[in-house]
């Protein structure tokens, strides 16, 4: 099951209009040429920004995401043929030896069971060629970044080309760390229909991540900022070893 925001089919095709601004992907991108990868799995991929930005490139890619309309919107874009869509979490993949895994705007925390957490580790340590790299960022639970998740901060209307007015918000409903629950709204003006979809994040300390990714045997190269985000994520860079 995922979030109503990205498997509701209303919901996933103004997905992308609400949340327009992805520069948070810049970073992923230098990332993917400076380690010159070709082949690149992009695990939780909701509506294939990121895919179809490295699809563009000539990067072989593979997108997988348990929502099916989010997959539905990413395969409808232009270009979206130059990507494998699979509808799924990484034990839907086939056999893969990708240069790169990637888990971008925080798909770590919406995996929230500690088992699919794991089974997600190990899916990308198997799809990753010896030596291949996996990169994903995680919210530093120090910077309580559920604290701005209101009404007030989070709401507004947004104009959606063939679809009108879109109005929505954000509330927290439940904090019980390490998890964190929010509900959001989305009233739309042209009948008046109202949908929510209520998620919850699993907030992990650097240190456990650490843990985790060196329990299903990947190296840690690097734990730094996201750029657009200062202090308040952490991007791991990890890899599978050349011998693993
Ligand atoms: C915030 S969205 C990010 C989507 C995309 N990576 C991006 O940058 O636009 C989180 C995504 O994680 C997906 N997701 C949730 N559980 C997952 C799992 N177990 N495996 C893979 N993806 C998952 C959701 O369906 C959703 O599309």
């Amino acid at each position: 099951m995922t979030d109503e925001c990205f498997q509701h089919p209303r919901l996933a095709a103004i997905h992308d209009a609400l949340d327009p601004d992805r520069g948070d992907l810049d970073a992923y991108v230098r990332i993917a040429e400076q380690l010159g990868a070709r082949r690149v799995l992009d695990i939780g991929c909701g509506t294939g920004v990121f895919a179809l930005l490295l699809a563009d490139r000539g990067v072989e890619v593979v997108g997988v995401d348990p929502a099916g309309a989010s997959v539905d919107v990413a395969r409808g874009k232009p270009g979206g043929e130059r990507v494998r869509w699979i509808r799924g979490d990484v034990t839907a993949l086939p056999p893969l030896q990708v240069d790169l895994a990637t888990m971008t705007a925080n798909v770590a925390q919406a995996i929230v069971d500690p088992g699919a957490w794991d089974a997600t580790l190990r899916g990308a340590y198997t799809s990753l060629r010896p030596g291949g790299h996996l990169v994903f960022e995680t919210r530093d639970p120090a910077r309580r970044a559920w604290t701005e998740w209101n009404r007030e901060d989070s709401h507004r209307v947004t104009d959606v080309p063939g679809v009108g007015a879109v109005e929505s918000w954000v509330e927290v409903t439940d904090v019980s760390l390490p998890l964190v629950s929010f509900r959001w709204t989305y009233v739309f003006a042209a009948d008046g229909q109202v949908l929510t979809s209520d998620s919850t994040l699993r907030f992990r300390e650097r240190e456990e991540v650490g843990a985790d990714l060196a329990a299903r045997g990947f190296v840690v190269d690097d734990v730094r900022e996201a750029p657009d985000r200062p202090g308040r994520e952490f991007v791991f860079l990890g890899r599978r070893p050349p011998e693993g």
